[in-house]
């Protein structure tokens, strides 16, 4: 078989015995070391997604990768192929209204907070290139434009190192940036254009970048975090894991988060009918902790 005929399966062609072997090797790995669950339907975009990654490595063929992975060898590559495999769509003020419901709270409760001397802690969990979290960011500095000097940190987490060093880098594309205000584009962000290939990008500035922590962490490993969080975002992450991952999650966010702290979650995905812990809906896919642990006994 040649390289082409080992990787290329266009979305309508059936799938043989071996690409399914190779599907279950590959989704195996998925589920079993980020949680991600990949319907045998999308079995073509995972190949389709490998097929980079085989090119970069030089690989002929997928059953020698499905070899490779497998093998105590393939330890880092596994990590590669979680990479290859996570969704990282996001942007800037994504679900506007959660950033909202965050100012609101900055106003009435986060802000007196940290003048009183206590310190504010916001999770950005399965962070992407980090868009997210510089919103939180210029939210904060927004309403407390003192923020850099004072006790208040953003972490920023995902499984995947290859965005996180985007992340860190923090230099945007105009398209990635034009749904951010003028306002805040101007403040937050320092524009460099390019005369070569004629394109601008945006970089945010030591102001926001200071207040953020990126920080590799797989959500289904222990997390390392002992202070609790004012503020947890964890959105559009956890509809790409089964309801068991995302029930044995709920529990772990919570006692993540200070009591009357926030948990907001992605526009598909919910605190399933299950649950029976101390977040309370308050919004739309937006949960507060109760102040008082009333998590009942099952
Ligand atoms: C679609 S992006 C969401 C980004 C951002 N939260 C947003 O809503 O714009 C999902 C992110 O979750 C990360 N992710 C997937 N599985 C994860 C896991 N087990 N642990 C930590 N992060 C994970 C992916 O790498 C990806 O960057």
């Amino acid at each position: 078989m040649n390289v082409s005929e080992a990787m290329s399966l266009p979305p309508s062609t059936t799938l043989t015995r071996e690409d399914l072997k190779q599907f279950s090797v590959l989704s195996g790995i998925a589920k079993s070391d980020a949680g991600l669950v990949i319907p045998v339907e999308k079995a073509p975009m995972l190949f389709a997604r490998l097929n980079k990654r085989l090119r970069a490595l030089g690989i002929t063929s997928r059953s020698e990768y499905c070899r490779l992975v497998s093998s105590p060898n393939g330890k880092s590559e596994r990590k590669e192929l979680i990479s290859t495999l996570t969704t990282n769509v996001t942007s800037f003020f994504r679900e506007n209204h959660h950033f909202e419901t965050l100012i609101r709270e900055l106003e009435t409760n986060l802000a007196p907070k940290v003048r009183s001397g206590e310190g504010l802690r916001f999770w950005s969990a399965g962070c992407s290139t980090g868009p997210e979290a510089y919103s939180i960011a210029m939210v904060v500095l927004e309403k407390i434009p003192d923020a850099s000097n004072l006790d208040i940190r953003i972490l920023a987490t995902d499984i995947d190192s290859n965005v996180l060093n985007t992340a860190r880098e923090g230099i945007f594309d105009d398209s990635q940036t034009d749904l951010i205000s003028p306002n805040r584009r101007n403040r937050f962000f320092s524009k460099n254009h390019d005369d070569s290939t004629n394109s601008t990008t945006f970089q945010v500035n030591k102001e926001l970048r200071n207040l953020v922590t990126f920080r590799n962490l797989n959500l289904l490993d222990e997390w390392p975090m002992r202070r609790g969080f004012d503020a947890i975002f964890c959105r559009n992450v956890v509809i790409y894991f089964d309801k068991i991952t995302q029930h044995d999650l709920w529990p772990r966010f919570e006692n993540s988060c200070l009591p009357g702290g926030l948990l907001f979650l992605g526009h598909s995905e919910r605190l399933d009918e299950l649950y029976t812990g101390d977040f309370h809906a308050c919004g739309t896919t937006t949960y507060r902790r109760a102040m008082t642990n009333c998590r009942r006994k099952d």
